[in-house]
């Protein structure tokens, strides 16, 4: 069951634009913010308060790549697997962050505290390898560079 600080915020959201079925993004946005995932339980209250089928909400949910519809940990790591971050060694990135943390893509560390996940492109091929760390941005990774980055997020 959402919040009443979910609805209202989902209702204002709603009163921007001229169908309840625009804020769709907005509400799965809204859930996620507070609750860091989007369960099938929440599609289903999002779709009612849209006027919406579950199936619908769903399917917006699962075409966004940032709108997780499972558990995922404090932090999210998001390495760009596409043409030039592989070209300047993702995989042996990935590798290393994987042998670190002890999990593989979609898995969370048994403390919670990262989440591995692939992402295509961030539009920063020109200083790949590029990956993000929840909302922060980082390029031209190395071994010793990704070391650094993890110990800033607890
Ligand atoms: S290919 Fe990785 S940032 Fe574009």
């Amino acid at each position: 069951m959402l919040s009443v600080e979910e609805i209202n915020e989902i209702q204002n959201e709603i009163k921007q634009y001229p169908y309840p079925k625009v804020a769709c993004i907005d509400a799965l946005k809204i859930v996620q913010q507070h609750r860091a995932w989007v369960s099938d339980e929440s599609v289903s209250d999002i779709a009612e308060l849209l006027g919406m089928s579950a199936e619908e909400v769903d399917g917006i949910a699962t075409f966004y790549s940032r709108i997780y519809r499972q558990p995922v940990g404090r932090n999210i790591i998001l390495i760009c697997d596409s043409v030039s971050c592989m070209i300047m060694g993702y995989e042996s990135l990935y590798e290393y962050l994987s042998k670190k943390l002890k999990i593989r893509f979609g898995e969370t560390t048994s403390d919670g505290r990262f989440t591995i996940l692939p992402n295509s492109c961030l539009g920063d091929c020109d200083n790949a390898p590029a990956m993000m760390v929840n909302n922060d941005h980082f390029n031209r990774l190395t071994i010793e560079k990704l070391d650094e980055i993890l110990d800033r997020y607890k």
